[in-house]
């Protein structure tokens, strides 16, 4: 089996060497360099590019919100489907216009979609105003690649695909100053058969534990209010390690660190989910009552083909159980229409167990081919037009769902971090993540309230403070 590479610190220091040199570099010239980077894709990608900001802090960059006169700009993309790539190529083709408008302006591409062969060929050819790409895999060695482009003006493509590495201590520039991701985990294993993410970012690996509680125990006394714990499928968490340590013992251990906050975690995997996380959620004050746990779709043939290895009832039943030891617990999920070979009849189990589960909210995508996934080449007669009309259905019985939950909120009394100001009121969020408007005094922005729900508009609710 690929062993996980543990970058060094004397690796991580030479990059911190880069960044300090690259700062002379700009310091010399007498200029104050502007860096803009965009996120495509899930909270990992955003994680990363609160690492990729951090770096570019230490190479002397500030942060910019725009493209234009940018100095660098580093696009952060996904594959997860055709969508997200199509939007990331017309957004990088109208980059050579914005390169024109500023000179030695130097554009880099990085996340999963550079993890694919034939992307970072179609960048390499066609796409020659790109100045450097690099993988998932190689992004601790930004500052070095960053160097190497101002230096010499020459293109880098840093896309080797090797085993997956852990490398702690890459600075950080959180986007937020309440709520905070902590990458517990990097890669996956589990090859369902429709997804590109085990392709790009490699085999499952552990963070170790004590490297994550000092990480919490920082986010906590610096203010953070909010803490999300991130992996692809949590629940593996540990099982490379051999320490006897898992996803409930991590969690069990962090919310009993000192402090007021809310600890989170995404995504699980329901052939993973364990009662024990249930229990230990159950336990917790601080583990927020709210799980996301994708189904994908409610037919057992389909969930076969789709190789996530549970049936709807095992689903069903951990949900049940959830529910049983958390009263009011929070669901979300995702789920894909249209897989390949989805009947109409299959498609219907997926209405039901929607109608069966009653989410909070649900993450809807139509099934996308990715390249080199075994579900790919998997015949797909079903029209287009078909699957868009699933697809509307799936959104309409949702939607409905949400109103009729929202509205069973009016005169309950939740508790709510207060996150900011939007004109005459707080905007704050539940528990589950929903947003409630309410008026009050700035000084309660980052404090934990109680708010009694009075009304609700489609997207948020109406509160006044208890
Ligand atoms: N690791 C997480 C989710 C990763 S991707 C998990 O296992 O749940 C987020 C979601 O995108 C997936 O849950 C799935 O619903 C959707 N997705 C992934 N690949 C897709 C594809 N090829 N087409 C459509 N949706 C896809
Ligand atoms: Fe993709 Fe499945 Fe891994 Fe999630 S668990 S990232 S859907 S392969
Ligand atoms: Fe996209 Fe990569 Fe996340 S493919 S969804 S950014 S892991």
């Amino acid at each position: 089996m690929e062993r996980t590479r543990v970058i060094s610190e004397a690796q991580l220091q030479a990059q911190k060497d880069i960044c300090r040199q690259i700062g002379a570099y700009w310091q010399e010239k007498g200029v104050t360099p502007l860096a803009f980077v965009d996120t495509y894709g899930c909270q990992q990608n955003e994680a990363d590019s609160e690492r990729i900001r951090g770096m570019l802090r230490d190479c002397g960059y500030e942060m910019t919100d725009t493209e234009e006169g940018a100095d660098v700009i580093v696009l952060n993309t996904c594959a997860i489907r055709e969508h997200a790539e199509q939007r990331v190529f017309g957004n990088v083709g109208a980059l050579v216009h914005t390169k024109r408008r500023h000179e030695g302006q130097k554009i880099f591409l990085c996340g999963c979609m550079m993890g694919q062969d034939h992307v970072a060929k179609k960048i390499k050819s066609s796409y020659t105003h790109v100045d450097g790409v690099f993988n998932p895999h190689q992004l601790w060695r930004f500052p070095e690649l960053l160097q190497s482009v101002l230096k010499t003006g020459k293109r880098v493509f840093a896309v080797e695909d090797e085993p997956g590495n852990i490398a702690e201590g890459i600075p950080v520039v959180r986007q937020n100053d309440l709520k905070a991701w902590v990458s517990i985990m990097y890669g996956c294993n589990n090859f369902c058969s429709y997804c590109i993410v085990p392709y790009v970012r490699g085999r499952e690996r552990s963070r170790q534990p004590e490297d994550i509680i000092r990480e919490v125990k920082e986010l906590i006394a610096q203010g953070y209010r909010d803490i999300t714990l991130l992996g692809q499928n949590v629940n593996s968490y540990g099982r490379d390690l051999g320490l006897g340590i898992d996803f409930a013992d991590l969690i069990g251990t962090l919310a009993e660190l000192e402090g007021d906050f809310w600890l989170r975690f995404m995504t699980s995997h329901p052939k993973d989910a364990t009662k024990k996380l249930f229990d230990t959620m159950a336990s917790h004050d601080k583990i927020a009552k709210q799980f996301h746990l994708p189904f994908q779709s409610g037919n057992d043939r389909v969930l076969k083909e789709m190789n996530r290895r549970y049936t709807s009832a095992q689903y069903l039943e951990l949900v049940d159980y959830g529910r049983a030891v958390m009263p009011g617990l929070i669901l979300t999920s995702d789920v894909i229409v249209g897989f390949p070979g989805e009947t109409e009849e299959e498609f219907e189990d997926t209405i039901k167990l929607i109608e069966r589960v009653r989410y909070d909210a649900l993450f809807t995508f139509i099934y996308s081919p990715r390249r080199g996934t075994p579900a790919a080449e998997m015949p797909d007669p079903t029209p287009k037009a078909d699957k868009n009309r699933r697809f509307d259905k799936l959104v309409a019985t949702q939607n409905r769902i949400s109103e009729e939950i929202h509205r069973d909120y009016i005169g309950k009394t939740v508790k709510v971090l207060v996150d900011g100001r939007e004109g005459e009121v707080l905007t704050s969020r539940t528990e589950g993540g929903r947003l409630v408007r309410f008026p009050g005094e700035d000084s309660l922005i980052g404090q934990f309230v109680e708010v009694t729900i009075t009304d609700c508009t489609t997207w948020s609710l109406v509160g006044t403070i208890k």
